[in-house]
């Protein structure tokens, strides 16, 4: 990275120098040198468990350094935890939601640093027009009195990029914060970011989404397994140099299209419908059927009732009307449990609340869906449990010091990994996935699509709201909508979502540049 100069329109805000952090089984960071340049977009990118959200927690005051120094504004410090480093002016957008489902949006936005009347009450007037200030500024039509929890996850990450947006933090650290965000959300926040910047705050920016970074990015950071791989300028910077740096080569094949025939159907689903609690429906009469090997794509805004949709398929809203059958025969379970055992699983949206158990160990979540496989009489079968949860862990690469420590010590990416391995250790007849790649990186994404595809030969399956991500795998879906519908016969469209029918030859092909190339 180039030095300081008197005229350096970004000066360093805080250097960390030297900077090693160590968890039980592992050496997150590794003597990591990193400047933060104010004024400007700091981007930082590297595999699933590399050590972005520790450097980051660290500069948040939530984790501390083993060695190393910060530097802030010259001098060197340390911050005893997140609210100390808000003081000194750093804010943070955590990878992983830190919200209070029972407060109310408002609530939310100012908890820890509540407006108050005279320093001791809350003044919930004020909280409530400020909330609904910020609202306007990220262009969304939320109110601020609704219970958090009503909300779904992409505007629950709209919050807490709003919270962070209400401590007014010189120094913005903003760690995936567009991962559940459509397109439309993502151009209003780089809009937000842009003028933060005008206004002379640090922003660091992580994501998985190469085309983003080097879009918003003025600075770039690599980090792989702890170290610093390349830091530079976004000058000349391209997708190639960063998966190089990333993964330690200059790209990672997609599958090459498997030619394979589908077979009869084998999913039905008939007019589901769930009534909306703002009246109306969330999911509007939908019909759809799927045949073996077949990939569906759900598509559609923030909202649309894509994940409503495959919440209903799994049981999940007692009153939601509508028919499913599988290989003609009628589902008449009507618990998750049953469903599964008849062959459906869903990778879902939300791993934190509806994907993983958070205290429960690594092996214990990848297994917890399939028990029945290593239960003999009324025994469980430790040895193959155990056994079974190593293989998926090799299989999904999923990077872990131990299967006993609790799933919250991984990476998100490779909790979402074990999201994915709890779903394929059922052997679904029917898979749902609803942004299955959420937070996963560029190589571990090409391995899944790779997984995807050849378990497609064998099965058929249900491809949710991850159209999205599905773009990088598939080409001809990148871009703009209208290239998506060349390739796609739209199946149906209802008011604000639409599905695409993939045929089978467009399924995953090219090379992970070739994809992500505007
Ligand atoms: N609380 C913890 N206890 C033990 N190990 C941890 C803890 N937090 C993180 N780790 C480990 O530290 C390493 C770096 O994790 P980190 O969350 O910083 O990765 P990341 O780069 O943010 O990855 P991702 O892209 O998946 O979010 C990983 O190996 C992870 O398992
Ligand atoms: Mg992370």
């Amino acid at each position: 990275m180039t030095g300081e100069t008197p005229s350096d329109p970004h000066p360093i805000g805080l250097k960390i120098r030297n900077g090693s952090k160590i968890y039980p089984g592992t050496q997150a960071l590794k003597n990591v040198d990193f400047d933060l340049r104010m004024g400007a977009v700091n981007v930082l990118v590297g595999e699933n468990g590399a050590g972005k959200s520790t450097l980051m927690k660290v500069i948040a005051g939530v984790e501390q350094l083993n060695g190393g120094t910060i530097e802030l504004d010259g001098r060197e410090i340390t911050f005893s935890d997140k609210s100390d480093a808000a003081k000194h002016g750093v804010g943070i957008v955590f990878q992983e939601l830190n919200l209070f489902p029972n407060l109310t949006v408002a609530e939310n936005i100012f908890v820890g640093h509540e407006k108050t009347l005279g320093g001791i009450h809350i003044d919930k007037g004020a909280q409530v027009a400020a909330a609904r200030a910020l609202m306007k500024r990220l262009e969304q039509n939320i109110d601020p009195d609704v219970p958090l929890g009503n909300l779904r996850i992409g505007q629950q990450q709209i919050i807490e990029i709003a919270k962070a947006l209400a401590e007014n933090a010189r120094i913005l650290i903003l760690d995936e914060p567009t991962s559940a965000l459509s397109a439309a959300e993502v151009e209003v926040l780089f809009r937000v970011i842009n003028d933060l910047k005008k206004q002379g705050v640090g922003i660091v920016y992580i994501s998985h989404r190469l085309e983003e970074l080097i879009r918003i990015g003025d600075y770039i950071t690599v980090l792989r397994d702890g170290v610093i791989t390349g830091s530079r300028s976004m000058k000349g910077v391209d997708i190639p140099w960063i998966v190089a740096n990333m993964i330690g080569s200059a790209s990672k094949e997609f599958p090459k299209t498997v030619a394979h025939e589908m077979g009869d159907e084998v999913f039905r689903v008939e007019n589901i419908c769930l009534p909306s609690p703002a009246g109306g429906y969330a999911v509007d009469h939908m019909s759809l059927s799927v045949k073996q090997g077949e990939i569906v794509g759900l598509y559609g805004l923030m909202g649309a009732g894509r994940s409503e949709l495959l919440e209903c398929i799994m049981a999940q809203h007692p009153n939601s009307t509508g028919r499913f059958f599988i290989e003609g025969k009628p589902v008449k379970e009507k618990s998750v449990a049953g469903r599964i055992r008849r062959g459906l699983a869903l990778i879902p949206e939300d791993r934190k609340r509806d994907g993983l158990v958070q205290i429960m160990t690594i092996r214990e979540n990848l297994t917890m869906s399939s028990l029945r496989d290593f239960t003999r009489g009324f025994h469980l079968s430790l040895k193959a449990e155990a056994d079974k949860a190593k293989e998926f862990v090799k299989r999904m690469a999923i990077k872990i010091a131990s299967l006993e420590h609790p799933v919250s010590s991984l990476s998100g990416g490779n909790q979402q990994k074990v999201v994915i391995g709890k779903a394929l250790m059922t052997k679904p007849k029917i898979l749902l996935m609803d942004e299955p790649s959420r937070g996963i990186d560029i190589g571990a994404k090409a391995e899944i699509f790779r997984r995807f595809a050849s378990y497609r030969a064998k099965r058929p399956d249900l491809c949710g709201p991850g159209t999205l991500e599905f773009a990088v795998a598939c080409p001809h879906m990148s871009g703009n909508r209208e290239k998506t519908r060349d390739p796609f016969r739209q199946f149906l469209c209802p008011p604000a979502g639409a599905f695409f029918r993939s045929s089978p030859a467009n399924a995953g092909c090219g090379t992970l540049a070739d994809c992500l190339q505007p």
